[in-house]
C-alpha cells in the first residue's frame, strides 16, 4: 500500500469513527495538548480524563501552572503515578514563562529538548497543536505499524524501534496531519487492540501483513520476561492527640520524589530508633496487613505499622519537610496512592487515647 493510500484509508476511517470528544480536543492549545500528551504517557485515556479535567480547571494556562506551588501540582497528580511527569511539567512551565513568554516551541527538534518530552510526545504536540508534519510512535501506533508491516521483535529493542520509526515517518502525511495523528492513536486504541483486534472493520486490513499471514497476535513481539526485585519497608503511621498524621516529604528526585509519605524504616526492630530520631517515644507498635505496590522495575512490599506514642513526648518537630497532616483540612499535598489509601480508608484516624483504650495497651 502506498503511503498516500494508507493515509487516505486511515483518514476516511477517522472521519466516520475517530474520537472527537476527548477533553483535550476542546479549546485546543499547545498548553492543553502538552498536558494531555504528558498525562497519556504510560496511562490509559479513561484514567487520564478526570485528572486532566481537574488539572486544567485548576491550572487553565501555562502561567497558572508556572506560579503554582509544586506541592499543589503534585496533589493534582496524586494517584496518576510516574510523578516525575508532574515535576517536569511544572519545571517546564516555569522555564517557558520566564524565558519564552509562555510560548511553546512548535517543531520536534525544539520540543524534544523539554524535560519529559520524548520523540513521540514531541511529534504529537507538533502535529496536533501546530499542524506540522511530525511522526508519532506511542504504544498504540507501535502495535498498528508492527502488525501492518509485520515488524517482529519487541519494540523496546533499538533495532525494532528504528524500523518502526522509519515506517511511521514514511506514512505521515503533510496534509491533515493532526487528524492523521489522532486517527492512528484511535485505530490502535479501538480497532487494532492488543487482544481481540477488530480486523474485519479495520481500514487497512487488506494490506496488513500480519493479517494476511494470520499472525496478528504475534505482533508486536513481547518484552522479554524478567523478574523484578522485591523491596520491603515499614510505613510508620503516627497520630498525635489531635488525630493528625505525621508525614515527611521525599527528596525531589527518585521514587515518589517530592511526595509526602509516612516516615519509614526497614524492619520492625528499627522502629524505636527511627521514632527516636524524629523525637518521639514509642509505647507500642501495631502492625497492619501488608500490601504490595508495583513500580516498573521493582515491587514494594510495605507493612503499615500503627505507632502508639508515649504520652508526654508526642510532639514531633515540625521541619519544612515534616508535617502533622489533618485529612479533614484537605490541604493540597501530593501523595502516592498507597499512602492516600492508608490515610483515607485503611486505618481510620484516631488519637492515641482511643487506640490505647481499644487495644488495652
Ligand atoms: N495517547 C497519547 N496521545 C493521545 C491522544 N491525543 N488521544 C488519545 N490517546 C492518546
Amino acid at each position: 500500500m502506498t503511503p498516500i493510500l494508507f493515509q487516505q484509508s486511515v483518514l476516511a476511517w477517522f472521519d466516520d469513527h475517530g474520537r472527537r470528544d476527548l477533553p483535550w480536543q476542546k479549546n485546543l492549545s499547545a498548553y492543553r495538548v502538552w498536558v494531555s500528551e504528558i498525562m497519556l504517557q504510560q496511562t490509559q485515556v479513561s484514567t487520564v480524563i478526570p485528572y486532566y479535567q481537574q488539572f486544567t480547571q485548576r491550572f487553565p494556562t501555562i502561567f497558572d501552572l508556572a506560579k503554582a506551588p509544586i506541592d499543589e501540582v503534585l496533589h493534582y497528580w496524586t494517584g496518576l503515578g510516574y510523578y516525575a511527569r508532574a515535576r517536569n511539567l511544572h519545571k517546564t512551565a516555569q522555564y517557558l514563562v520566564s524565558d519564552l513568554e509562555g510560548e511553546f516551541p512548535s517543531c520536534v527538534s525544539d520540543l524534544i529538548e523539554l524535560p519529559g518530552v520524548g520523540r513521540s510526545t514531541a511529534g504529537a504536540i507538533s502535529a496536533i497543536a501546530f499542524k506540522q508534519k511530525a511522526a508519532i510512535l506511542d504504544g498504540n501506533v507501535k502495535r498498528v505499524l508492527s502488525r501492518f508491516s509485520a515488524i517482529g521483535g519487541w519494540p523496546g529493542k533499538t533495532t525494532v524501534l528504528k524500523k518502526l520509526w522509519s515506517v511511521a515517518e514514511a506514512y505521515t502525511p503533510s496534509e491533515r496531519v493532526a487528524d492523521y495523528t489522532q486517527a492512528m492513536m484511535d485505530l490502535g486504541a479501538t480497532i487494532c487492540t492488543r487482544s481481540a483486534p477488530k480486523c474485519l472493520v479495520c481500514p487497512i486490513m487488506s494490506d496488513c501483513e500480519a493479517y494476511k499471514q494470520d499472525k496478528v497476535s504475534d505482533y508486536p513481539g513481547r518484552k522479554p520476561k524478567k523478574n523484578i526485585p522485591i523491596k520491603t519497608t515499614c510505613f510508620l503511621v503516627i497520630h498525635n492527640s489531635d488525630g493528625d498524621i505525621l508525614l515527611e516529604r521525599n527528596p525531589p528526585s527518585g521514587i515518589w520524589g517530592g511526595l509526602w509519605v509516612f516516615p519509614q524504616c526497614e524492619s520492625l526492630k528499627e522502629i524505636d530508633d527511627a521514632c527516636q530520631e524524629i523525637g518521639l517515644k514509642v509505647k507500642k507498635i501495631v502492625p497492619q496487613p501488608a500490601s504490595r505496590h508495583t513500580f516498573s522495575h521493582f515491587h514494594l512490599d510495605y507493612l503499615p505499622v500503627r505507632i502508639i506514642l508515649d504520652y508526654g513526648n508526642q510532639q514531633a518537630i515540625k521541619s519544612g519537610n515534616q508535617i502533622w497532616y489533618n485529612a479533614q483540612d484537605s490541604i493540597s499535598l501530593g501523595m502516592p496512592a498507597p499512602i492516600k489509601a492508608i490515610i483515607e480508608g485503611g486505618l481510620k484516624p484516631c488519637n492515641n487515647q482511643f487506640l490505647e483504650d481499644t487495644l488495652n495497651v
